[in-house]
């Protein structure tokens, strides 16, 4: 990949890149639609990640060629301005965040590449903006804080790109560990590494599926979501513990009461996984996904019929341990946790299932956890 991108910025700007920067993708263990309510979630950053190569220029001009997405966006850093290419508006709103926060920066010019799928429910929106944000660092020299740049990427795609979504993307991307999840605690942005269970391997599950309305939906639910918060008096559902949802469930609406249910019940799952992660307990964390995707799919109703397929093939394998949707759902991705020593096999039966069942063609693989954005080269 490196190689690739040095090459193609050399035949782009006729010199050597200064720099490569390189942000991750994420899989979502457990702990779905929990972020915006200040909730918990366990995610890891997969070996999949959005790399730029680039060197600084002497005028306050940004300039970046996309060799998978086509096209060069190009802004000044003193006249953003909405409108251009599509993924450049990523790269726009995370120069006009760090700009409002105070941060000096400076142009470059770079060539982008990546292998996250878009759409796929592992954050490559949330890669191109941290691999952006470490791009800026590197050139403008300012220091790195992983979790200020979150907030900052964050602010970028709620307030320039228009997506409400939560802290979670941005924050693994930023602050990944190798061979770890991290239980994040999205209220006080508190991170604890979490080692994968010995002996088992993550395998993502790509439907091959995309959904379009995503958006609408997703804001549907946080709205829902902040109307039960309202219902119990608290500012996020975090504060809402079992015990009180289950008193007072019978005098909310269906709707609103299935929400709720399902955020209140991931965030005690969510604990409950990285607990069992660190006692190293596979099959307590395995039965956690399989109920985080019922939940899913019957409280939360952000699942479909494809990602329902992937689910049942996954978790009726030799080997497996839970399987459940991840990301914002619709479409896209499961993940499964699985015996190592099966991995191989698992592979295979998952993908034979899936095409029987749906009749798609999924793409499966086993992802290592890997660490957060980075000057690479
Ligand atoms: C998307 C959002 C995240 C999170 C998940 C659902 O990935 O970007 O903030 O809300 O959906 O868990």
């Amino acid at each position: 990949m490196r190689a690739r991108l040095r090459e193609a910025f050399r035949q782009t700007f006729g010199s050597d890149a200064h720099t490569v920067v390189r942000a991750p993708g994420r899989v979502n263990l457990i702990g779905e639609h929990t972020d915006y309510n200040d909730g918990f979630v366990l995610p890891m950053a997969i070996d999949r990640a959005v790399w730029i190569a680039l060197r600084p220029r002497s005028d306050r001009q940004v300039r970046v060629r996309s060799l998978d997405l086509g096209g060069t966006g190009t802004f000044a850093l003193d006249d953003l301005e909405r409108g251009g290419e599509g993924w450049s508006e990523y790269l726009k709103g995370v120069a006009w965040s760090l700009r409002e926060d105070g941060l000096p920066l400076r142009g470059w010019e770079g060539v982008v590449t990546g292998d996250v799928p878009v759409g796929a429910g592992l954050s490559s929106s949330a890669a191109l903006e941290l691999a952006t944000a470490r791009a800026f660092q590197a050139v403008s020299g300012f220091g790195w804080d992983a979790v200020r740049m979150a907030q900052l990427s964050q602010r970028a795609e709620n307030d320039w790109v228009g997506m409400k979504c939560g802290i979670m993307d941005q924050l693994i991307s930023a602050a990944g560990q190798a061979g770890h999840a991290l239980l994040i605690d999205c209220r006080s942005l508190e991170l604890t590494p979490v080692p994968l269970p010995r002996g088992t391997a993550v395998v993502v599950l790509d439907t091959s599926t995309r959904r379009g309305l995503v958006d609408s939906a997703y804001n549907e639910r946080r709205r829902q979501c902040e109307e039960a918060a309202r219902f119990f008096g608290v500012s996020a559902l975090r504060d809402v513990t079992f015990e009180q949802f289950q008193a007072q469930a019978g005098r909310l609406s269906e709707v609103t009461r299935k929400r709720a249910q399902h955020v209140i019940s991931e965030n005690r799952r969510t604990l409950e996984a990285a607990e069992a992660m660190r006692r190293g307990d596979a099959d307590r964390l395995g039965r956690l996904m399989n109920e985080s995707h019922l939940s899913l799919r019957d409280d939360f109703e952000v699942s479909s019929e494809a990602l329902d397929a992937m689910a049942d093939c996954a978790q009726a394998i030799d080997g497996c341990y839970g399987a459940r949707m991840t990301g914002a759902g619709f479409g896209g991705c499961a993940v499964a946790l699985v015996a190592e020593e099966k991995a191989q096999t698992f592979v295979d039966h998952v993908t034979s299932c899936y095409q029987r069942s749906s009749g798609h063609t999924p793409s499966i693989y086993v992802c290592q956890a890997t660490e957060g954005a980075a000057v690479v080269d």
